[in-house]
């Protein structure tokens, strides 16, 4: 059974590229709607946070677990990692990986949530794995709030009119490879690339759901998939259901706080 995990629907980009990749898998997904956004929390918040993400999955079968979620993979998946005996992956060493085998002329945008960028977990791994590499990095917090709100379609102008503030300095830096650290931007991937149609971009929920279905082999189990969030589930089905292209997600509402 393979867990996934984020703040809200983000994730939800992880799920869609590990259900192709793995038709046969069986997933355990929470999102924690009740207390998104992860991305303006302390350090101390998100581990309370993240431990009972794990063990609610780990509660329903989960044998290995991605975090997919850029800020808790950023600021405390490697702290968390020693506390348990299962594979805990996240999203960031797959991201860099793939904007690091993407450009051409080494110059690479990461964005992500306020926490993820002051972390500078992105930065320090393309640097370790490439110390010329230039990095520019924007802080895009309100991208969060618009995608859990549905602010998704490629015509939306509130969505566009944000992305072109956020990413004008990857265009004055010319970044040919931008890393969407936050697994919630791939959801308006469309309007990011109409503002930066020249440059790669790097979904890190599928670069890191390659990664899970890497360590997971074939999997033959019966094809199934439940969903679960901290809130009233209803914002999260409308939103789900457009995003995955008509799949019925019906996710059921739980108590975080008991795990
Ligand atoms: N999707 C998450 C991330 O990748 C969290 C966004 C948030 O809750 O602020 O960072």
């Amino acid at each position: 059974m393979i867990g996934i995990f984020d703040s809200g629907l983000g994730g939800l980009t992880a799920y869609k590229e590990l259900h192709t990749l793995l038709p046969r898998g069986d997933f355990v997904y929470f999102g924690d709607t009740g207390r998104v956004p992860y991305g303006s929390r302390s350090r101390e918040l998100l581990m309370r946070y993240a431990r009972q993400d794990i063990n609610f999955l780990l509660a329903n079968g989960a044998d290995v677990i991605l975090a997919a979620c850029g800020t808790v993979s950023s600021v405390v998946l490697d702290a968390l990692k020693s506390e348990y005996a299962l594979p805990l992956i996240g999203v960031v060493d797959a991201s860099v990986e793939a904007a690091l085998a993407a450009t051409k002329n080494q110059k690479i945008g990461v964005i992500g949530t306020g926490a993820t960028v002051s972390s500078g977990a992105f930065e320090r791994k393309l640097h370790a794995l490439c110390p010329e590499i230039s990095v520019t990095s924007v802080a895009c917090p309100l991208f969060v709030p618009l995608v859990e709100n549905g602010y998704i379609g490629r015509d939306c102008a509130v969505t566009r009119q944000v992305a072109e503030d956020y990413l004008a300095p990857m265009k004055a830096a010319g970044v040919d490879t931008l890393i969407l650290g936050c697994t919630h931007f791939p959801i308006i991937s469309d309007i990011l690339a109409d503002i930066l149609p020249e440059t790669v971009l790097i979904n890190s929920g599928s670069a890191a759901a390659k990664k899970v279905a890497e360590a997971c082999g074939a999997q033959s189990g019966a094809g199934s998939a439940s969903f679960f969030v901290s809130d009233s589930p209803v914002n999260f089905d409308a939103v789900a259901r457009v995003f995955l292209g008509g799949e019925t997600v019906k996710a059921k509402q739980i108590d975080i706080e008991k795990y």
